[in-house]
């Protein structure tokens, strides 16, 4: 804060009530934004213009207008191992719940309202599974899960195509012909740059650069408007090993203990890309740039509970965000937190576990199909789908 006190003291009446009502205009401008001008008027960042409202700070409400499309539906999109009515869920009462943030202008999401908005312009998601769940809501939230023929695949303007012998490219880009909308996913589980090693003697090894971001974003970031980014569950031993990454800095191995240490590993890379793009930040000034939060995992694998909300409906304070690292990393920058850790934990009973897998081909043994134990991913729609309606009201 800048400080009106002081100046009070000083007994320079005039000055305090100067900042008085230019905080006042501030406050007010801020909590009535014009949705219309925030991407046209080149509103430089700055890393005091803190916001009046957090987002993350809040309750659930039930509202019986939810879910924003059906689960049966969005069938372009959705893939069925997150649709959870396709699945076989027995249970939906979680469908049923809006994130209302406490202090915050959020007008109920409109997919027309939000298209008009985005009109010429490019949402990119960058991240990891949970990335790609967020990407699969906004398709599925922007076309209200109706068929929609004319949405266009542009993938290959990304080159977003399948290598041979893959079973599916690295990510995907759709475009809406009515506003010339495009929403696109890239696959960066690390956020970190992957370069084979061509090594001779297998297992074939990828060099993970973490001072680097993936090539993908440094390619295409002219083209974005809003970037969404995240990472979390795939720094851990078996997942670095089994993909036999090796991590690199500086553009060698890392031989010193202290990123040997994977939740230092995490951070440093986090810590890198957020520098990397504040300083791009100024070079693209119709960015927007947010780090989502790591979504709660329920590491003791009990998510089977179905009563929503059984851990309370509210977020209070004026505490900082559960993820530190994410939130000490854009402390300072020109990226924003898309923080949604707090919010998401309250609400274990929308994970998928509980599911039942349907065989993927007809077959006589449906009634003693295996429930799936993910406690990671979130049903849809669900969950997801409020970020993106925290997104959408911050951008
Ligand atoms: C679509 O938007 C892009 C900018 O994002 C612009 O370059 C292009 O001309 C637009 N196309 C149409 C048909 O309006
Ligand atoms: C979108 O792009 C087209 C083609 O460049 C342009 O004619 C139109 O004015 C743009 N619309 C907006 C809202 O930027
Ligand atoms: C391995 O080969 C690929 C393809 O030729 C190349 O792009 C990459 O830079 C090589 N990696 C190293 C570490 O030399
Ligand atoms: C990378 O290089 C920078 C600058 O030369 C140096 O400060 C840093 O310690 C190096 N990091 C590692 C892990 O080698
Ligand atoms: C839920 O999970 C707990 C712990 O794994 C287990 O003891 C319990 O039986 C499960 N309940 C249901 C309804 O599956
Ligand atoms: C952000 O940085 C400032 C100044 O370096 C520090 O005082 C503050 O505690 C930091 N906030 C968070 C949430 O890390
Ligand atoms: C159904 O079960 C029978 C007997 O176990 C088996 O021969 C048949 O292949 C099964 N059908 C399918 C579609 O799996």
């Amino acid at each position: 804060m800048f400080g009106g006190k002081t100046y009070m003291q000083r007994g320079s009446v005039y000055l305090a009530l100067v900042i008085i009502l230019l905080m006042i205009t501030l406050l007010a401008s801020e909590e009535t934004p014009s949705r219309a001008s925030l991407f046209d008027v080149q509103r430089p960042f700055s890393a005091s213009s803190s916001s009046v409202c957090n987002y993350a700070k809040g309750k659930w409400v039930a509202d019986k207008k939810r879910p924003l499309y059906s689960g049966f539906e969005c069938k372009q999109w959705l893939s069925s191992m997150w649709a959870c009515r396709v699945m076989g869920r027995p249970d939906f009462s979680f469908e049923r719940y809006r994130w209302v943030p406490r202090g915050c202008n959020m007008p109920q999401f409109n997919r027309f309202t939000f298209l008009r908005r985005m009109q010429n312009k490019t949402i990119a998601f960058i991240g990891d599974s949970l990335g790609r769940q967020q990407f699969q809501s906004l398709m599925c939230i922007a076309t209200g899960g109706k068929e929609s023929p004319e949405v266009k695949n542009v993938g290959w303007e990304y080159g977003l195509v399948t290598p041979k012998g893959a079973p599916r490219p690295d990510g995907w880009a759709y475009r809406f012909p009515s506003t010339n909308t495009t929403i696109l996913f890239y696959w960066s589980a690390s956020l970190s740059d992957l370069i084979p090693m061509n090594n001779t003697d297998p297992p074939p090894l990828t060099a993970m650069h973490l001072d680097r971001p993936p090539a993908f974003m440094r390619k295409y970031l002219h083209r974005f408007n809003v970037l969404v980014l995240n990472t979390g569950h795939h720094w851990n031993k078996g997942k670095i090993e089994g993909n036999h990454w090796v991590m690199h800095v500086n553009g060698t191995r890392v031989k010193g203990k202290f990123l040997k240490d994977i939740s230092h590993a995490k951070a440093f890379t986090i810590h890198s890309v957020v520098k990397w793009l504040d300083a791009q930040l100024l070079l693209h000034p119709r960015l927007r740039v947010f780090f989502r939060t790591i979504s709660p995992i329920n590491w003791n694998g009990n998510c089977n509970n179905t009563v929503p909300l059984s851990r309370g409906s509210e977020i209070k304070g004026n505490g900082g965000s559960m993820d530190r690292v994410v939130e000490s990393a854009v402390n300072g920058t020109r990226v924003k937190i898309l923080d949604v850790t707090a919010l998401s934990e309250l609400r274990v009973e929308a994970h998928i576990a509980g599911s039942k897998l349907k065989p993927k081909k007809p077959s006589n043994v449906t009634s003693t199909a295996p429930t799936v134990n993910d406690c990671l991913h979130w049903c849809l729609p669900g969950i997801p789908d409020t970020w993106n309606e925290l997104l959408i009201a911050q951008i």
